[in-house]
């Protein structure tokens, strides 16, 4: 089969996506609502299993992290001290002719908005464009009854400033010395003016942050060390290394609380995009949170009697946007010869997930609905499902509830054929290489344990 074009790919994968149940487009009996997406049956699956990925190596397996959920809602003066009623903006214009609008430094804008020689790139009017204004990213909405300015709270646009106005409860309750970090998987909001790319760029979305405190002078040191443990997380996802690179921002790139900071880029079928960020966040929030709050947030250090307020390197990944990465990485089309060819057609498409990340770690097949395959396969996957996210599929050729299984990503595949019935043997399909091995059925858990670890 000829490569993908780049944007043919991402058209193929969010059919797929819909086709096997793991986004859809939110509210779409209505028409949809603008970049705003649903995780279906095996989407929620993939995601979660993704969080928990992340969950299990930045909390469970260190000493030196908490995890913490705060609320999506927070006091407004938490966004005035963070800076983002101020700062977090992105310059919009309009087009006075169509309407449209678009960030300033939109790439298909041609010549300077404001000016008579910019071109809208949706409906080609010159000197229709307008100036550029900022455009607060925050939704706003009202607590309580009355919808006045007093009432007025915002949706997170990070989950960051949960964590840092919880440090000092989090660092007493646990019983944490510095260097510590606190960890936490939220939703977070972002009014943006140009969405999209499937699940990229969204409104609603979860972020993965951690924030380590540490002494200031040591941040240098710590922000190496974090950008190396968050590439070999991201690598550990099983994601192809030459798709994958590092990207420092610019002092024009740099977020308003930044000191310094580097993405983790991958090479999407629309271009290398960022996915995670690694910041250097200084003691910019912390002061900020003292100041505004009249609350004292420095820590004594027990050892050298010290009271400091401690740098904050944060590590920033989106659930949402790993999904895409994970999901774009293991998007394939091949050519299939031989047995394989004859049962289910000569092209499949496959997702070839890392077996752990897998929405569904094995369907089970009888080969015909009689002569006792239902009922041994059905007692066969009774039993996995107590260890697995196992499928039982009896409806079609055998060769089609392959090809359905190749798209959802499901690394093992499990026939119940006559040999079956009478030795108690089934076979195994191992979705990337297609061979097939003779497995006891009593040793399935085992065998599945053992190829679905790491
Ligand atoms: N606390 C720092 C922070 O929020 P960011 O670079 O603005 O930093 C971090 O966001 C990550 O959150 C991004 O790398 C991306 O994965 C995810 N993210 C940000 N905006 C997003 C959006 N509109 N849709 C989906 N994911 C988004």
């Amino acid at each position: 089969m000829p490569p993908a074009t780049a944007d043919k790919t991402m058209e193929k994968l969010v059919s797929l996506a819909k086709r096997r149940g793991f986004v859809f487009q939110s509210s779409e009996i209505y028409g949809g609502l603008g970049s705003v997406w649903d995780y279906g049956p095996l989407g929620v699956e993939l995601k979660k299993n993704i969080k928990e990925r992340w969950w299990r190596s930045m909390v469970h397996e260190r000493h030196d992290i908490e995890g913490l959920d705060a609320a999506i809602l927070m006091h407004p003066k938490v966004w005035e001290a963070s800076g983002h009623v101020a700062g977090f903006t992105d310059p919009l214009v309009d087009c006075k002719q169509c309407k449209n609008r678009f960030r300033a430094d939109d790439p298909k804008i041609k010549g300077t908005p404001g000016q008579p020689d910019a071109q809208c790139p949706v409906c080609g009017s010159k000197g229709t464009l307008t100036a550029p204004r900022q455009f607060n990213l925050m939704f706003k909405t009202f607590m309580g009854p009355v919808e006045d300015q007093a009432a007025v709270v915002y949706l997170r646009p990070e989950t960051a400033q949960g964590i840092y106005v919880n440090y000092l409860n989090v660092q007493q309750s646990s019983r944490q010395k510095i260097p510590f970090g606190i960890a936490q998987i939220g939703k977070a909001f972002r009014n943006e003016i140009t969405p999209g790319n499937f699940i990229f760029r969204t409104r609603e979305f979860e972020q993965m942050e951690m924030q380590f405190f540490v002494k200031p002078g040591t941040e240098s040191e710590w922000f190496e060390t974090w950008r190396a443990e968050r590439m070999n997380w991201v690598k550990g996802l099983g994601i192809r290394d030459e798709k994958l690179r590092w990207h420092q921002h610019g002092p024009d790139e740099l977020a308003h609380y930044a000191k310094d900071a580097y993405d983790i880029q991958y090479e999407f079928p629309f271009g290398w995009q960022e996915f995670e960020g690694i910041h250097n966040r200084t003691d910019f929030d912390l002061s900020n949170h003292q100041k505004h709050a009249g609350k004292k947030l420095d820590y004594l250090d027990p050892k050298t009697n010290e009271r400091f307020i401690p740098y904050v390197v944060e590590t920033s990944a989106g659930a949402d946007r790993t999904t895409l990465v994970v999901l774009c990485d293991a998007y394939r089309e091949e050519d299939v010869r031989g047995e394989e060819a004859a049962e289910g057609g000569e092209q499949r498409v496959v997702l070839k997930l890392k077996p752990s990340l897998a929405p569904l770690k094995a369907a089970v097949f009888p080969l015909v609905n009689k002569d006792g395959m239902p009922e041994l396969a059905h007692r066969i996957h009774d039993d996995l499902r107590r260890h697995f996210n196992v499928f039982f599929d009896d409806g079609g050729s055998i060769g089609r509830r392959y090809r359905r299984q190749d798209e959802a990503g499901t690394p093992f595949g499990i026939t119940i054929d006559g040999q079956s019935t009478q030795d108690q043997t089934v076979t195994v399909r191992d979705r990337d290489t297609l061979k097939q091995d003779r497995v006891a059925a009593g040793k399935l858990v085992e065998y599945l344990k053992q190829k679905l670890a790491g």
